[in-house]
């Protein structure tokens, strides 16, 4: 049975429900489906379109189907084109007449654009927890990596040394940034459909205010071609997402590097370590590879559904049923990731004399001895060109740097001291700056950053108070064809 068998006389071929059906990956939508036709149904009784018995026995039918979904006991049937004619099949089996009044005002193209909107908001808060979570271990960390410092690097070319923490906190702010966008985008996309019907609204007196109030959502739609149309949310989502992933990855770069044998900056832990089937001897950063890795796969979703939405023509086209895989897999892949590389950057020991060993080069406190000069009335190229040429000099004939500074008669006695092992890393004093005075402000400033952040990531979690993960509705049996 379809649910057009009305209008088409015949069968719907077995291949095009093969092709077209999407029950097999939107049955995760069967909570906020169920939530969307409550809401629904309360609207028809206010609206006078459902008897208050007609409502109190719909509401029974989504309860039990809820139930039957949860213990497995919910049977799908070949017919069952998606998840909303299986509920709507389902509840008309259980409340007979009744049942066929669900639909009343409401077509799938409306209310499949509710429940993505309502799924994308819990995800989107689901995940900005986790961001939350990760920021949290990454200020933790630079506040017990004190005054410890590493090369700071351009062209992965030795440049200044940096304290540890400073190199932490910057990737603790892009996961701010990436915060604060999840936040927009939940923001901007709570806007309820319902009430849009299948295109242009309805004849019936609806009640779409009332019904996205009782949904959480800030309001209801302006235009109802837009409302079904309208997937600018999917894709923000998968490009906040897509983002995440870019600095997911490239923090997963550096641990690989630091973790190799060259660096030696960090030894994961165990637990977050992978051994080779062959080499005895191998201690291999799979999360960080697959951080890395996986970026790949969340800009192919972001790029794929941005094909498919341009030249859709207004309103619904069946091309919109490619949202949802795309946005499950990025929220997914994006949940584990960031769960792994949290507890990866929470126990992984940092090898700080290893990485003070490096920083301490002479030629780190370069741009200090040209400043020094500076300080004392030389003109910057002049300097540069002075301390340059002693770095060549060095180099070239293997002379210690140290040496060539004491001889050169702008520099002397002095200037060595700038050579001295964490002497230039503490005279980066600037705001921002990557020196324990600044350094020390920065963590503050963070810290503020992120109890801000807290407190909005709760306020998300408030407009969905059951979470996602081990919710059990969703489940069912599948499908046998
Ligand atoms: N499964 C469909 C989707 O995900 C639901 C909407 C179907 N609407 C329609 N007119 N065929 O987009």
């Amino acid at each position: 049975m379809t649910l057009w068998e009305g209008r088409l006389g015949r069968q719907t071929a077995e291949e095009v429900m093969a092709y077209t059906a999407s029950l097999g990956f939107d049955r995760r939508l069967a909570v906020h489906d169920l939530i969307g036709s409550r809401a629904h149904v309360r609207g028809l009784a206010r609206s006078g379109l459902l008897a208050e018995e007609e409502a109190a026995i719909l509401l029974a039918a989504l309860d039990r189907v809820e139930a039957e979904l949860a213990s497995g006991d919910f049977v799908f049937q070949p017919g069952d084109e998606d998840i909303h004619t299986a509920v709507e099949r389902r509840v008309t089996e259980i409340a007979g007449d009744v049942g066929a009044k669900l639909h009343t005002g409401r077509s799938r193209n409306d209310q499949v654009a509710t429940d993505l909107r309502l799924y994308c908001r819990q995800a989107l808060g689901e995940v900005a927890q986790a961001v939350v979570a990760l920021m949290g271990v990454l200020a933790e960390r630079a506040a017990e990596a004190g005054d410890a410092y590493l090369p700071g690097y351009t062209h992965l070319q030795r440049a200044q040394p940096v304290l540890l923490a400073h190199h932490l906190l910057a990737h603790a702010w892009a996961f701010d940034r990436d915060l604060e966008r999840l936040v927009q985008t939940v923001d901007r996309l709570n806007v309820s459909p319902l009430g849009a019907g299948a295109l242009a609204g309805s004849s019936l007196p609806l009640d779409p205010d009332g019904v996205a109030a009782e949904l959480g959502f800030a309001g209801r739609f302006a235009n109802s071609l837009d409302a079904v149309a309208d997937r600018d949310f999917v894709a923000e989502a998968l490009f906040d997402l897509a983002l995440l992933g870019i600095h997911l990855s490239r923090l997963g770069e550096e641990l690989v590097l630091w973790s190799s044998e060259e660096f030696g900056f960090a030894v994961l832990a165990d637990e977050y370590a992978t051994g080779s089937s062959m080499l005895p001897q191998k201690k291999n950063p799979d999360v960080a590879e697959l951080a890395r890795g996986k970026a790949g796969r969340l800009v192919g979703h972001l790029a794929g559904f941005l094909t498919t939405l341009k030249g859709l023509p207004l309103a619904y086209n069946r091309d919109l049923q490619e949202d949802k895989e795309p946005l499950f897999d990025a929220v997914d892949q994006t949940l584990l990731g960031l769960r792994a590389a949290t507890g990866m950057l929470d126990s992984v020991a940092f090898q700080t004399s290893r990485m003070q060993q490096a920083a301490d080069g002479p030629a780190a406190a370069a741009v200090d001895l040209a400043e020094w000069l500076v300080q004392r009335g030389m003109p910057f190229r002049q300097a540069h060109g002075v301390v340059g040429g002693l770095v060549r000099d060095s180099l070239e004939r293997g002379v210690p740097l140290a040496e060539l500074v004491q001889a050169h008669p702008a520099l002397g006695a002095e200037a060595l001291e700038l050579l001295e092992p964490g002497v230039a890393v503490s005279r980066r004093s600037t705001p921002g700056g990557a020196g324990p005075g600044p350094v020390a402000a920065q963590l503050e400033r963070f810290r503020e950053r992120l109890a801000l952040d807290r407190e909005r990531v709760q306020r998300l979690a408030a407009l969905d108070p059951k979470r996602l993960q081990g919710d059990p509705v969703g489940g069912g049996t599948p499908v046998a064809r």
